[in-house]
């Protein structure tokens, strides 16, 4: 279709974009959540989610209409916005996901997009073959292949105003799915979801999950709208978020409401262990713990998936709120703490930090240093990679007190843990201007160090003083031997 996606604010890899869908006349704001409809079971009816939650846009499956006599009639015959009574953009699943499933389906992508365009999806999605974790190579390699051939079958198709994902497989292998994102971008379909996550969201992999993400980031590029398929729990949206995912689905919402499964930010409880609801939403408000425990089955089930549907749009707000201000990655590191898992997710992403810094404005809000995962932010590997540029003066010295020892120094830079070195004329510019704590930790210190090296690799022929008042002495012994150690205090030589 062309160009349906504008990027509004950026933060990591995170952003608020623009997502135009032509068909259904409306332009949805990302990153957002569209909740997953199932026909068959009316949990929360679509003209609710629009109206109380806001919901801009839904996913369906086709492939359960197609399937189903009534359903396939009635859909052709009044299309799905009236069916659904849905007035937002409805975007459309193909079978895959029972594919996956069961082993089999019984449609082609050509027929399943037809009929996609035939009952009114606004989004509609070829047969991709979701290639589970961790199998052999051989296999990844073999059905992305097949997900490709259709790929090029939906890419040839027409669609008229409709527009088309190319989902991105490969596995969990990261040269798969990097090169599938860059064939991807390069069709004209419209928006690519990342495959076949689910079964590592299942078993708590987010780790993995930010390698499948972060490759297929690295070749999709950042203007391509990447929708996370199957990634429903609200603890997980901000990671995915800074990645640079814009379109999250959950069935979560229903699924877990059905056996009083209780929805946070901070993870998944079970209605019975609950006296008090952490939440302010009308729901939880209106019934508290014992009096949603007390509503008869089906009216429970609603009202669950209900709070789980507020909690889910919630985080998504607060998601939008955090890449406005610039503090998207201080909500990763809050989130980070809500399970073990998480925290090994948000190191991983930390891991792309370079990645990540690609793309991450240039001057934002007050970096808050919250955490030792801090001083792995992308602003900090940014700031080395500024030491490459600095101009240096003959010789220097690096202070975290106020004054040099002596004068026979050309210039004083102070030392910000985790930065490194700073030279007074940068020292009120983004992110120098963090606010860091008063006593830093170790990562801290070592990431400073780290710059005070690189700094000190790249101006061979300056001299360079550091005091070091505070820093572990192993810490010190891997600073480049041109560096001359001074003590704050004593202000003699200590190694
Ligand atoms: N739903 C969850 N994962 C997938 C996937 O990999 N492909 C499709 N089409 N739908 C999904
Ligand atoms: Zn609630």
């Amino acid at each position: 279709m062309g160009q349906v996606f504008e990027l509004q604010a950026a933060d990591a890899a995170g952003r608020i974009g623009e997502l135009t869908v032509p068909r259904a006349g409306v332009t949805i704001e990302t990153p957002t959540l569209l909740p997953v409809i199932n026909p068959h079971l009316d949990t929360i009816a679509p003209r609710r989610l629009a109206d109380e939650f806001g919901a801009e846009a839904l996913i369906t499956n086709a492939y359960i209409f197609h399937g189903s006599e009534d359903y396939r009639e009635r859909a052709l015959a009044e299309g799905l916005h009236d069916l659904l009574d849905f007035p937002g953009a409805i975007v459309t699943d193909s079978g895959s996901f029972q594919l996956a499933e069961y082993g089999e389906i019984d449609v082609t992508t050509e027929e399943i997009l037809q009929f996609q365009r035939d009952i009114g999806s606004d989004v509609a999605t070829p047969v991709d073959i979701p290639t589970p974790p961790d199998v052999s190579r051989e296999r990844a390699e073999a059905e992305l292949a097949t997900t490709e051939e259709r790929l090029a079958v939906a890419d040839s198709f027409e669609a008229g105003d409709m527009l088309v994902t190319a989902p991105v497989q490969g596995s969990t292998y990261p040269d798969l799915r990097e090169a599938a994102g860059t064939r991807a971008a390069s069709t004209g379909l419209d928006v690519f979801p990342v495959g076949a996550v689910v079964p590592l969201l299942n078993e708590y992999r987010y780790a993995d999950v930010v390698d499948v993400v972060a490759a297929a980031k690295r070749g999709l590029g950042p203007a391509a709208p990447v929708h996370l398929f199957g990634a429903g729990h609200p603890m997980m949206f901000a990671l995915a978020a800074a990645l640079g995912c814009d379109l999250f689905d959950s069935a979560a919402y229903a699924i877990y409401a059905r056996d009083d499964r209780y929805l946070t930010v901070r993870g998944t409880r079970h209605l019975d262990e609950l006296d008090h609801l952490p939440c302010s939403c009308p729901i939880c408000v209106d019934h508290g713990a014992a009096g949603l425990r007390d509503l008869p089955d089906d009216r429970r089930e609603t009202a669950l998936a209900a709070h789980n549907l507020h909690v889910s749009f919630a985080e998504i707000r607060r998601i939008k709120a955090a890449i406005r201000e610039g503090s998207l990655l201080e909500l990763v590191d809050e989130r980070a703490r809500s399970h073990p898992a998480m925290l090994d997710g948000y190191r991983a992403l930390l891991d792309h930090a370079d990645q990540l810094e690609r793309d991450d404005p240039a001057s934002k809000g007050t970096f808050f240093y919250t955490s030792a995962e801090s001083a792995r932010r992308p602003e900090v590997a940014r700031h080395h990679d500024r030491l490459d540029r600095l101009s240096v003066p003959d010789s220097l010295f690096l202070t975290e007190g106020p004054d040099p020892p002596t004068d026979d120094y050309e210039e004083t830079w102070r030392v910000v843990p985790p930065f490194g070195p700073v030279p007074s004329d940068l020292s009120r510019t983004y992110p120098l201007t963090a606010e860091v704590p008063t006593r830093p930790d170790r990562p801290a210190i070592e990431a400073a160090a780290d710059g005070v090296s690189r700094l000190v690799a790249r101006h061979p022929d300056a001299r360079v003083g550091l005091g070091h008042r505070g820093w572990p002495a192993d810490v010190l012994a891997t600073l480049p031997d041109d560096v001359e150690l001074i003590d704050g205090d004593d202000r003699g030589r200590t190694r």
